[in-house]
């Protein structure tokens, strides 16, 4: 099996980090040319990493073919390549449909969609897939895990959350603000909520996901937690978690039709 990347920017970057870094049995890569600077920099890292003279390199050497331009840039490049009926496609272009991919790949028909995050460098991402495809689901189920999605518009349900991290850190960055507007250094605000976070992710890096308890957990009766929880509800921050993941939902199916 050999892997062929088409684009090698950030998503490429991290998933062939996951795939090599520190293993025994690395597979066999072959990454196309552009960006050079990341190409050149994994071909240096990984021995089983080869930068491919083009695209059509790429797919002519690789079994398995992972879709990795950005998504705007899709169409211009596939434009000229031609992909034989028997590959494999991974396509990781945020919004393109199984429909879409088809026309781009064919004669090729085995397409499946994967989302994954940087996480997968530490080999601690779960990657949502659709359809069900065992080879799409063996190169990710070693870099955290997999989530197989029965239908394509639950698979959209996961491109959406995945819309949440700026917010994430602009609720920490409200923190911090806040507490320089106490008369804290701005450095050490950062800092302190950066550690007051980091530190709550070590449940999650255990596996628990039971949020509500989670929360509960965080939450001592009449404490400071419980009150700053209820005035953030109160006040419809959830509610406008959940409704912004609405828009974001229907923005990405106004997008796929
Ligand atoms: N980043 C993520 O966390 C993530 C997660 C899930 C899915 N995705 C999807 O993965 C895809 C790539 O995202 P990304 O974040 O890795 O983007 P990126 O860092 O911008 O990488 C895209 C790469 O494609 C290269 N490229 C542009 N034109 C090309 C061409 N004609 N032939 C070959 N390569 C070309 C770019 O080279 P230049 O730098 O020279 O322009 C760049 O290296 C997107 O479709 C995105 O929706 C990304």
């Amino acid at each position: 099996m050999v892997y062929g990347f088409i684009g090698t920017g950030a998503i490429t970057a991290a998933i062939v980090t996951g795939l090599c870094d520190g293993s025994a049995d690395a597979p066999e890569i072959l990454i196309s040319p552009r960006n050079p600077h990341v190409a050149a920099d994994l071909a240096r890292r990984f021995p089983s990493v080869r930068v491919a003279e083009t695209n059509q390199a790429v797919i002519d050497g690789a079994s398995v073919v992972i879709l990795a331009v950005r998504p705007q840039d899709a169409a211009a490049v596939f434009a000229d390549l031609t992909v034989p009926a028997d590959r494999t496609i991974v396509s990781l272009l945020a919004g393109w449909t199984i429909a879409r991919v088809r026309h781009l790949v064919a004669p090729a028909t085995r397409i499946s969609r994967a989302i994954p995050l940087p996480a997968v460098a530490l080999r601690e991402g779960v990657t949502p897939i659709y359809p069900a495809d065992d080879i799409a689901e063996a190169l990710f189920d070693g870099l955290g895990g997999v989530v197989t999605v029965a239908d394509e518009e639950t698979f959209a349900g996961f491109a959406a959350a995945t819309a949440t991290m700026a917010a994430y850190f602009t609720h920490l960055r409200a923190i911090s603000d806040w507490l320089a507007t106490r008369g804290v250094p701005s450095g050490d605000a950062r800092r302190y909520v950066a550690a007051v976070f980091a530190g709550l992710t070590g449940p999650l890096r255990l596996g628990r996901s039971d949020f509500a308890q989670l929360a509960h957990e965080h939450a001592t009766p009449g404490g400071l937690n419980e009150r700053f929880l209820a005035s953030l509800t109160e006040a419809g921050a959830f509610d406008s978690v959940r409704a912004g993941l609405d828009g974001i939902a229907a923005y990405l199916a106004s997008r796929s039709r």
